[in-house]
């Protein structure tokens, strides 16, 4: 028997990709056609400007992608996209080349939550499927720690009640006007910088509960700035990005020990930050627990991690109605 195919559409927001990849884990191609240079210049992503932009690239992308997986269309057993959450008019766009091409193959179509992709991420190309683990998922829009029992069965465990940790990192980026997204120029800067030289508040690491809170860390970096003199960037980087970091990861930490579970697992955009994984390792080592981590590549938006959650709801027999629309709301849990 032949092993199943997918091909996955991802256009929540400004990244255009397509993915091919064949049960179990093997992702054939990723391509990634990035629009960063476009928002740039307006310091984070305009949606308008952002799904105009996908129409354009989405064809081509689809080309390359399966003459990189060496297959043709009539080869793929099951088309998908992301159905939500992100920009509609942006989901749009994937979510209905998907939907077309599925049609016209006369193949099945799976709409895909974008967060149970970033979930799924650590798990791929890996030779092992998804077990009970705590997810933690670090986005530019989301902030969740979720218990992944199996495909499927998950419990939210907390979340962040006002800005998503990559939004921290994008707005502090903004205040000390570094470019978009500030995620990766905070990450760059406070390689040379002294975390401990300003003292930034840890807000609600004692609250009891898994839930985040950054908007008081982006605003006493806004009350520090104008305090300051002199080349103080990169020790403000290193100091904001501690703070960021200590608190997912302890919060990870006693998630994972109150659910009981072995396996931490970490996703999204901000996973790819290098104190996090480094400080990751090393608390999850001395609390005996495993790690798995985005790769780098996957961490940020991509179409394989679609493809992915795709292709496990397909091998369990779920399919979409065609009927269905994008949702720009759509809850994991
Ligand atoms: O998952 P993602 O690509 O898009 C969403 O689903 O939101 O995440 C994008 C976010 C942005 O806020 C970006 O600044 C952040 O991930 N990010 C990082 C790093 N790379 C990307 N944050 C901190 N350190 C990084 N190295
Ligand atoms: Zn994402």
């Amino acid at each position: 028997m032949s092993r199943s195919l997918v091909l996955a559409i991802e256009t929540s927001c400004d990244e255009t990709a397509v993915a091919v990849l064949q049960a179990p884990r093997q992702i054939l191609a990723s391509e990634i056609a990035s629009q960063i240079d476009l928002h740039k210049q307006y310091g984070g992503v305009v949606p308008e400007v952002a799904s105009r932009n996908h129409l354009p690239r989405i064809r081509p992308l689809i080309e390359v992608a399966l003459q990189g997986a060496g297959f043709s269309l009539p080869n793929i057993d099951c088309l998908a996209a992301t159905r939500g959450p992100g920009l509609l008019t942006s989901l749009l766009v994937g979510y209905s080349a998907a939907k077309g091409l599925a049609i016209g193959l006369g193949k099945p179509f799976i709409g895909v939550n974008h967060l149970e992709g970033h979930l799924l991420s650590p798990f791929l190309p890996g030779p092992d499927g998804p077990s009970p683990s705590v997810g933690l998922i670090v986005s530019g829009g989301h902030t969740m720690l979720v218990r992944l029992t199996a495909v499927g069965r998950y419990q939210l465990l907390g979340r962040s009640l006002d800005d998503a940790a990559g939004e921290a990192f994008d707005k502090v980026a903004k205040l000390l006007e570094l470019s978009y997204p500030g995620g990766p120029e905070i990450d760059r800067l406070a390689k040379q910088g002294n975390p401990k030289k300003f003292d930034l508040p840890r807000s609600m690491l004692k609250s009891g509960d898994f839930n985040f809170s950054f908007s008081g860390l982006k605003t006493a970096v806004r009350y520090l700035l104008p305090k300051l003199q002199g080349d103080f960037q990169a020790d403000l980087c290193a100091s904001f990005q501690e703070a960021v970091v200590d608190i997912l990861v302890q919060k990870t930490i006693r998630a994972a020990k109150i659910s009981g579970v072995d396996l931490v697992t970490v996703s999204g955009g901000v996973s790819a930050n290098s104190r996090l994984r480094s400080k990751m390792t090393e608390a999850t080592g001395a609390a005996g627990l495993d790690l798995k981590l985005a790769r780098p590549s996957l961490s940020t938006d991509n179409a394989a991690m679609i493809a992915y959650a795709a292709l496990e709801r397909y091998q369990l027999g779920d399919r979409s109605d065609l009927s269905e629309d994008a949702d720009p709301n759509l809850k994991l849990v």
